[in-house]
């Protein structure tokens, strides 16, 4: 944070979870923050399920004029707030807070970032179908904006159930069908045979596991677009075997680089210098 003065009118954003010293965001944000000299600051705060609501209230009480909300908040985070954007409120859950003078309201930054990253790469999911894996938070929110945007969704989860929970909310708000399954090997190649885009919301490939794939190499083809929302590796295994078939992959980093410049609008005003934040990123990720 050198050549940046920190001030009596600088303002506060940051992210809270629990764990959160792995996170990328405040790097990621107060480079953009330097770069474009503005008089804003970016800090982590480890908030445990407990100390939620007070967190909430010190965000009021300090004036914070933004926050990012991680594992284990998303949810949580909801009765705390003033308003909810109606995507949040569909999808269940909130990633970005805005503080207008005492008046929070949430966002979830996570849906919109997932559907711009396929979008700036000319991806457009209407009328595709998508093979989901997981069924977890994030899972959710990206079967949501999809189910909005009119594509087919078959979500597949180990634990059947949470899968069958997604779809059937889906049902409801988007009165569009959206199929679940049990995640095994049988159900997964019959899935693939049909879909244009695979999504990996699992963990599974994520660092330190970076061995392990959600999907065996065999199953993929050219013509598939494979996304894999894992960010640490930029490059998973999965991503890897994807384009050693010959098709096209998306990182996890263009999401995580485009929920924050969502949120980075929303706090500031002005449009976010996503090329920057992904280079920053990318930084740190390689280190
Ligand atoms: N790129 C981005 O901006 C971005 C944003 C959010 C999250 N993420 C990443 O997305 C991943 C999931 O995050 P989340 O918040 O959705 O977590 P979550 O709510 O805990 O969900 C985890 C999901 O992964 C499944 N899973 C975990 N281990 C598995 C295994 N060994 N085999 C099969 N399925 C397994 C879980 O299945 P069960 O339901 O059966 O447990 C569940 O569906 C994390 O790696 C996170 O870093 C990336």
């Amino acid at each position: 944070m050198e050549n940046r003065l920190i001030s009596g009118t600088t303002k506060i954003c940051g992210v809270i979870g629990d764990p959160i010293a792995h996170t990328m965001s405040p790097v990621m944000h107060n480079a953009v923050f330097k770069e474009m000299g503005m008089d804003y600051v970016y800090v982590a705060f480890q908030v445990k399920k407990e100390g939620l609501g007070e967190a909430i209230q010190g965000m009021r009480g300090l004036n914070i004029r933004g926050l990012n909300v991680t594992i284990p908040h998303k949810v949580a985070i909801i009765p705390l707030l003033d308003r909810l954007d109606h995507l949040a409120e569909l999808i269940g859950a909130v990633n970005t807070v805005v503080n207008d003078n005492g008046v929070l309201t949430g966002y979830n930054t996570d849906a919109e970032g997932f559907l711009r990253a396929l979008l700036e790469r000319g991806i457009e999911p209407r009328g595709k179908n998508v093979v989901i894996l997981g069924a977890g938070g994030a899972s959710r929110a990206i079967s949501f904006i999809l189910a909005e945007r009119g594509s087919s969704l078959v979500i597949l989860n180990r634990t059947l159930d949470k899968a069958k929970e997604c779809a059937s909310r889906i049902g409801e708000v988007f009165q569009k069908e959206a199929k679940a399954l049990e995640f095994d090997s049988e159900n997964l190649a019959k899935a693939l045979t049909e879909a244009d885009i695979l999504v990996n919301t699992t963990s599974v490939g994520m660092y330190p596991d970076t061995g392990e794939t959600p999907v065996s190499a065999d199953l993929l083809r050219p013509g598939l677009i494979a996304v894999d929302i894992v960010y640490n590796p930029i490059k998973t295994r999965l991503l890897e075997e994807t384009e050693a078939a010959g098709a096209r992959t998306i990182s996890g980093i263009d999401m995580f680089v485009w929920q924050g410049a969502l949120a980075f609008e929303k706090w500031t005003g002005l449009k976010a210098p996503v090329k920057l934040m992904k280079e920053a990123a990318i930084k740190v990720l390689e280190k």
